[in-house]
């Protein structure tokens, strides 16, 4: 019997996007706030030493449209948008949420900073 290479049960897109120091626009990655530049890899660190790196998958992405919030990730499936991170924070969304399965809601971006998403078939030409 041939056994499926499973899917990952969670991605995590954490923005990596930075500006250049003094830019007034903010980033998820600046240097204006040091623990900034070292959430990536303390999420890859942490998902390693806890073995669930490969069915959590950490993926640096672009910009995801929420800066004032940063530094943010999402986490997928559920859509769920995390926001003003620290080591500490994702700290606990790993436990909690990741491998504890209960959302961190007090980490959570505002309801209305996510709303309800439009649906592309509603706005496509
Ligand atoms: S820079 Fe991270 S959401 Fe825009």
């Amino acid at each position: 019997m041939i056994t499926a290479i499973p899917q990952p049960a969670f991605y995590i897109f954490k923005c990596q996007q930075s500006a250049p120091p003094g830019m007034p626009k903010p980033s998820c990655v600046s240097q204006n706030n040091p623990e900034s530049v070292e959430i990536f890899q303390h999420l890859a660190q942490s998902l390693m030493q806890k073995g669930i790196m490969g069915t959590v998958q950490p993926i640096q992405s672009s910009c995801l449209n929420r800066c004032q919030q940063g530094p943010v990730m999402l986490v997928e499936p559920g859509h769920t948008m995390y926001t003003a991170l620290t080591k500490e924070k994702v700290n606990r969304i790993i436990d909690e949420h990741i491998i504890g399965g209960s959302v961190v809601t007090e980490y959570v971006i505002a309801d209305e900073m996510w709303g309800e998403p439009v649906s592309p078939a509603s706005m496509a030409r």
